[in-house]
């Protein structure tokens, strides 16, 4: 459980970023934090791992007082953290290497840590891989490599900043599916992200603005908002968008969040029937 307990962040002493966060997250929720640029998403992400302290109030990672310095290891080996940017992220020059890096730093030894960093690439979609040279890859790659380092520590917490920026469509579609597989898995997972197709893949929906809170909610609440949304200059699903449309124009049709659920919708109503083999 993390637990945001009246919490204000200020980087110069002046402007609270944050301003009075009061939140929790359950164990093994799937959260996305949404929010305009310079809204504080990262800055929240940085106070669950500790990189960041409260100026006021207290943050608890797993019940841990991220204040506390006995508590940091702890904290940083339970809650991993993937950002935008794969070149500050990757530290060794083979992949192998890179991926155990973390790890390794856990106390963990061969034969183990050998089969974590299999497993890892394997999640991501890089096996094989293994003994490639990091400078060498795309910067989708170079992601996927930072993810793998992260999942081989086995945090209980996960936290994605942006870190699906950089994949390309099938690469997003493709992390979206190891997320969830680990959230079915029991880890909790908190996703910051500008894709709302992403947003309404999870449990529940945050989105911040000037530093408070303003949603929170499912995913079906938050993201069918459609005049909220645009004013708090954030993307309306697709799926939504068009739901509005067309009830506009008399169709009686449910407000989808998801493409493929209003396809399905549209599909049955019509009774259209889609030759997939074609
Ligand atoms: N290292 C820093 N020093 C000073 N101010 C900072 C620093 N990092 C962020 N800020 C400021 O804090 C506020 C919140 O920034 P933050 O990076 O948390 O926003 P964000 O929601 O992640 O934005 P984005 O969508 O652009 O990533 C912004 O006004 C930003 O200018
Ligand atoms: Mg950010």
């Amino acid at each position: 459980m993390i637990t945001f307990d009246h919490v204000s962040f200020t980087y110069d002493g002046e402007q609270f970023v944050l301003k009075d966060i009061d939140l929790t997250i359950e164990a093994g929720q799937f959260v996305c934090v949404l929010g305009a640029n310079g809204s504080g998403k990262s800055t929240l992400s940085k106070l669950i791992n500790a990189l960041l302290l409260p100026d006021k109030g207290h943050v608890f990672t797993k019940d841990m007082d991220t204040a506390e310095s006995e508590n940091l290891f702890l904290i940083r080996s339970n809650a991993g953290a993937v950002f935008q940017n794969p070149d500050d992220q990757l530290v060794a020059s083979l992949v192998e290497n890179d991926v155990a890096f973390g790890p390794e730093n856990l106390g963990i030894e061969n034969p183990e840590l050998r089969d974590r960093v299999t497993e890892a690439l394997h999640i991501v979609g890089l096996s094989g891989s293994e003994k490639r040279e990091t400078t060498a890859l795309s910067g989708g790659q170079k992601q996927r490599v930072a993810i793998a380092g992260i999942l081989a520590m086995h945090p209980e917490i996960l936290i994605f900043d942006e870190a699906t920026a950089m994949l390309d469509p099938r690469g997003r579609r493709s992390l979206m599916r190891v997320c969830k597989d680990l959230h079915q898995r029991g880890m909790t997972i908190i996703m910051i992200t500008h894709f709302m197709e992403e947003a309404a893949q999870a449990d529940r929906v945050i989105v911040l603005d000037e530093g408070s809170v303003v949603l929170d909610g499912t995913p079906d609440e938050i993201l069918t908002q459609d005049e909220k949304l645009r004013e708090l200059n954030l993307d309306v699903p697709f799926a939504a968008q068009l739901s509005r449309m067309l009830q506009d124009r008399g169709i009686d049709v449910a407000t989808h969040i998801e493409t493929e659920s209003l396809q399905k919708e549209l599909l049955e109503r019509f009774n259209i029937t889609l030759n997939t083999e074609a």
